[in-house]
């Protein structure tokens, strides 16, 4: 399969710090007064410095306003198409394609260096006419022609597709939408993924959703469930995207970490899709602080979209819901989000976003809260850290279980040397563990061996390793380690 299309963060700011580099070691000649990298001055500099993007949907007809494309071309490296690429856009008649306004779009973000989210193959709103008036399996088959034609026409060139956009039920339910592509049988959702795949294979595939952001909420667990089977049966997913549109009837729920955690341990990505968060002032600027800390604390939130450049371009203008003033000047928001990137902890390890299911969040110490529980979560069983004796002195290791929910459980095991340094390790996972996910080591059998870049431990010191345990936690038990 080809390789995703994968973000390097880092590399561009790396790259157009590295011509500044070059000219001052021309003019000093003490090269070693060269200062160590300062902090982000942009929303996309700061997110690369945390291996994060930092994104804005962009209307292809406001392009043409200056302001607004001096301040999205400076502030963002990751912009979505706020219409453009939505199936009535791109089909307005069957099998007639129209990619105008798209394209202009994608070939913008090109030649300023962006990536491209792509923004939605297949929902229940904005189709054509020719497709609301379709049913039956006569829509279904037109629905995944449409998620074929369009993926085909952008493959290599984007980074994550929106695959299937707003397809769960508001409410209590947890249970899906009533639309004419859910009438077509509820597999369509599968169904459509799998076409996507076929067509880019290097694009992260996302199901995008809003309400979806608080963990307690009938529907966040209805789109989780459907995470969970997809992955349990090779559908191919990669990513959730929490909208996350916020206002003071929806406000940023104090659970939002939990819910990006508990995606994330499912082994997929997290991207936050379409921010913004009514409100003005400092009140504001504190929310937005507390969605961006949100994904920092989670590694495998690899980034945030707000859906708007201005407050006047936003779909909610009146709510001033987003990070420049309607002249372009940098609101509080913007400051908290800046200043969030830049001073946050650096959750370790930071994997690439990627599409391919290796890294998944290991808890770090700057996550704040301890994740809420939910009306179907067990509770959480936190055997005690088993040690195994060191009779070589080479190392031990100890396994706690750092979160369980019906069905799984996140494991981490501190591999720790003895008196000597050691240089490379292996880890025995207790009998009965089933995993197929595990980060910062190399599974074989039920043998867990370094990574390429943590098995040198120095004498006393510790690494850890994470797996995602199918079933049910285990309980105390010893892991030898050698
Ligand atoms: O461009 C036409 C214009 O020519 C015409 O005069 C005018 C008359 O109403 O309509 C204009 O099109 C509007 C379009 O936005 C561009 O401004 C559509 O009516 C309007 O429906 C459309 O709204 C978009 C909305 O999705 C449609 O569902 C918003 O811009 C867009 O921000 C919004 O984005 C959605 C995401 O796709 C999914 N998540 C929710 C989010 C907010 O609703």
């Amino acid at each position: 399969m080809t390789p995703p299309s994968t973000l390097r963060p880092g590399r561009a700011r790396a790259a157009r710090g590295a011509s500044a580099v070059a000219i001052l070691a021309l003019v000093v000649s003490a090269a070693a007064a060269i200062p160590a990298a300062a902090a982000g001055s942009t929303l996309q500099d700061a997110a690369e410095d945390r291996n994060r993007y930092f994104g804005t949907a962009i209307a292809a007809n406001r392009l043409s306003d200056s302001t607004y494309s001096t301040i999205a071309n400076r502030e963002f490296n990751m912009i979505t198409a706020e219409n453009e690429m939505k199936m009535d856009a791109t089909e307005p008649n069957q099998n007639q394609f129209s990619y105008g306004n798209g394209d202009r779009i994608l070939t913008w973000a090109q030649q300023n260096g962006k990536q491209v989210r792509g923004h939605a193959l297949a929902w229940y709103s904005q189709q054509p006419g020719w497709m609301q008036r379709m049913e039956g399996s006569s829509l279904r088959q037109a629905m995944l022609n449409h998620v074929t034609q369009v993926a085909t026409h952008y493959k290599g060139k984007i980074y994550a597709w929106d695959v299937v956009n707003e397809a769960f039920a508001d409410g209590s339910s947890g249970g899906r939408r009533d639309s004419n592509l859910e009438r077509t049988g509820s597999d369509w959702i599968e169904a459509a993924f799998r076409a996507a795949r076929a067509a880019d294979p290097g694009a992260i595939l996302c199901y995008n959703d809003y309400n979806t952001d608080d963990w307690t909420h009938a529907k966040t667990q209805g789109v989780y469930r459907m995470v969970s089977d997809f992955k349990s049966r090779g559908v191919p997913i990669d990513c959730v995207g929490l909208q996350s549109h916020f206002n003071p009837q929806s406000p940023v729920p104090a659970n939002y970490q939990t819910t990006i955690e508990r995606f994330a341990a499912l082994g997929v990505d997290v991207q936050i899709t379409e921010l913004d968060i009514e409100g003005s002032g400092q009140q504001q600027a504190e929310n937005f602080r507390k969605v961006t800390q949100a994904c920092l604390n989670v590694p495998r939130c690899t980034g945030i979209t707000v859906w708007g450049v201005r407050d006047t371009d936003s779909w909610r203008a009146s709510g001033t819901p987003l990070l420049f003033d309607g002249s372009g000047n940098k609101k509080a928001a913007y400051t908290a989000v800046l200043d969030t990137l830049n001073n946050g902890v650096e959750p370790t390890p930071t994997p690439t976003p990627t599409r391919t299911s290796t890294p998944t969040p290991t808890p770090t110490p700057t996550q704040s809260s301890t994740p809420t529980p939910t009306p179907t979560q067990s509770s959480t069983p936190t055997p005690t850290p088993t040690q195994t004796s060191n009779p070589g002195g080479a190392c031990s290791a100890a396994l706690t279980i750092a979160n369980a929910w019906p069905g799984g459980y996140q494991g981490t095991v501190t591999v720790r040397a003895g008196s000597s340094a050691i240089n490379g390790w292996r880890v025995t996972l207790p009998g009965g563990v089933s995993t197929n996910n595990v980060w910062n080591g190399v599974i074989s059998g039920s043998v867990v061996s370094n990574a390429p870049y943590n098995g040198s431990i120095g004498s006393g010191q510790s690494t850890t390793f994470g797996f995602i345990g199918n079933g049910s936690a285990p309980g105390a038990s010893s892991l030898t380690c050698s």
